[in-house]
Order: structure tokens, then sequence, then C-alpha cells
């Protein structure tokens, strides 16, 4: 297939751009700078210079595509993550951003839409599964992703095929974040937020790719893209203390975290979630079945 995607330049793009066309897809991708554009030819893609934020120029671009792969986001980094100046660029990237490459793909007669979104949008459940009929949970931190997810079920009711993945926490080689976690656990501390006994629904990066190369063949709709087994808060810092080979020491900031409120609400709730919807309608599997798996082969991949 033809595939556009934006955000080819990102965490998950760094992963998903290699397996569309390790999976015989012909790759075009959004480049905002010469020096991206070249990281993308070495990925194997086409880059294309374009706005997010620009409909007709989009529309052009997406022409002769038979489907279009959002991955673009401005999620703050860790140290920013409190900012409500870097939450709003997040929210324009995901609000205005996912409406414009909506709309471009319906009038560039593209059939297929695919969205990132997040699973942390679901209410706190303790130890309950999640599947994608629990509803979602409007706080502020949530709405862009919510916004997203409008405009691919807009792009759905207009006649295509519009496909969510509310992905898990992700992790893996190319994460910025998790690429801190390790080496703070190398340190001996742990990354606990919330309590200990709240589940982390995780993704390894390289399973979010394979969540988007499978995306291409979903029926339309909302999917939960998280491995097999959620962890507990505790069991998922101890998985982390053991790839990075320490016992960990000290946890931190754990149920102060809680005190933060809302911006990490994200972050400091138990979501157990399932994965068994999008297994049924694509087949997929992820590599790593829990986070245990992911973080030694992260740990090795990182060196
Ligand atoms: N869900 C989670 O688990 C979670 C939680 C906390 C933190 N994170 C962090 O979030 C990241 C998730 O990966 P990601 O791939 O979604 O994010 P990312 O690595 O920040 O990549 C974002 C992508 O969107 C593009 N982009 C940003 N603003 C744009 C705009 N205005 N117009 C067009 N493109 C734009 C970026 O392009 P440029 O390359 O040109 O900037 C990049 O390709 C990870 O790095 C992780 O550390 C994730």
């Amino acid at each position: 297939m033809k595939v556009f995607v934006t955000g080819g330049t990102g965490a998950i793009g760094g992963h998903a751009v290699p397996a569309l066309v390790a999976a015989g897809h012909e790759v075009t991708a959004l480049a905002r700078t010469s020096e991206k554009a070249g990281v993308l030819r070495e990925r194997g893609a086409k880059p294309v210079t374009v706005s997010l934020f620009d409909r007709d120029a989009l529309a052009e671009v997406f022409a002769g595509h038979d489907a279009v792969v959002n991955l673009a986001s401005s999620l703050p980094s860790m140290s920013r993550f409190l900012s409500t100046k870097a939450w709003e660029a997040a929210e324009r990237v995901r609000t205005e951003g996912s409406a414009a490459v909506a709309d471009a793909a319906l009038e560039a007669g593209v059939t297929r839409m695919i969205q990132e979104s997040v699973c942390m949008i679901y209410p706190d459940r303790g130890g309950e599964w999640i599947r994608e009929d629990v509803p979602v949970e409007r706080y502020p931190a949530a709405l862009g992703n919510l916004a997203a997810e409008a405009s691919t079920n807009r792009f759905t009711e207009a006649g295509g095929t519009g496909v969510v993945l509310r992905f898990g926490w992700f992790y893996g080689p190319g994460a910025a974040h998790s690429e801190q976690l390790l080496g703070q656990a190398r340190l001996g501390i742990g990354a606990a937020l919330g309590r200990l006994d709240g589940y982390v629904s995780s993704i390894h990066m390289t399973d979010a790719a394979s969540a988007v190369v499978s995306a291409l063949k979903a029926p339309a709709g909302v999917y939960n893209v998280v491995d097999d087994e959620p962890l507990t808060k505790r069991d998922y810092t101890a998985a982390l203390a053991a790839a990075a080979g320490r016992r960990q020491w000290t946890r931190g900031p754990g149920r102060a975290a809680l005190l933060l409120g809302d911006r990490l609400t994200s972050l400091t709730r138990s979501i157990r979630v399932s994965n068994a919807a999008y297994r049924e309608a694509t087949g997929w599997s992820p590599r790593y079945p829990s986070a245990r798996e992911g973080w030694l082969a992260t740990a090795e991949a990182l060196g």
C-alpha cells in the first residue's frame, strides 16, 4: 500500500516507518526540516515538507495514498510535564492537526486513516480489566487525544475507515522518557507513580510499530494496543530494576505524585487494559508479552 505518515521522525515513527517499509509498503512521511528529511530517507521513506495545519497542502500531498497514519504529537518531556504552554502546543497538534489530516484525507480520496491515541484516558478501575467499551474520562490533559479520536470517527462517518490505536505507556529504545527511567534504575532509583498495587498497561515501541502495520487491515474502530500482561506498579518497577541489573533501593515520587493532581493523573491511575479486541480484529500479537521481557530487551539494546 501507499502510506503517508506524520510523526515519522518521532519515537513511535522511528519504529513504525521502518516496520511499514519492511512490510513492503511505500511510505511518504512529513518532514519539518531538511535534517529530518534526511532521517526519513535513512528509514526508507520519501520525505515531504508540508504544514500539519494546512488542509489544502495536505490534501495535495496525500493524493494517491491508500492510508494516512497520524503519529504527530508534541507531548511535553518529563521536565516540562507540568508546563501549561507545553500542553497547549501538544493540544494544537492533536486537535487542529488531526482535524486537518482527516479533512485532507477525505478530500484526497484516501480511504484509511490511522490515529495514535493513548489508554491513559480510561478512568482508574483498580484491578478490573478495561476493554474499549469502558467510557473514557474527559480530564484536561486527555482532551487533545479525545479530539484526535473524534476526527478519526468523523472520517469513518464520512465513508472512510478510521482506526484509533489507544497505546499503553510506551517504552523502548528511542523513547526519551524510557531511556531516562533506565538511567535512573541503573542508579538504583525506582519509578513507580501512584499506588504500588495499581496497574500500568505498557507497550514496547517495537510492538507499537507492528500494531501500526496491522492497522492497515483493521476494521474501522477504536482499539487498545497494549502488551498481554499489565503489571502492578510494584512489579513494573521490579522489572525495570531487574533489567537495569540493580536492586532498587529507593522509589520515587510514588504516592506523593498523587498530590500533583490533574497533569499527572494519566500516570498515577491504575489501568489494567486488555488487548483482546485488537488481537481478534487483526491477528496482531506483541513480541514482548509484558514489561518484564520488554525491559530486558530494552536494556540490552541500549547497552
Ligand atoms: N504514551 C506514553 O507512554 C508516553 C508518556 C510520556 C512521555 N511519552 C513521550 O512521548 C513520546 C511518544 O512518542 P511520539 O512518537 O508520540 O512523540 P515524539 O517522539 O515527541 O514525536 C512526535 C512526532 O510528531 C511530530 N510533530 C510534533 N509537532 C508537530 C507539528 N507541529 N507538525 C508536524 N509534526 C509534528 C514530530 O516531528 P519533529 O521530529 O519534527 O519534531 C515527531 O515526528 C516518547 O518520546 C515518550 O518519551 C510517552
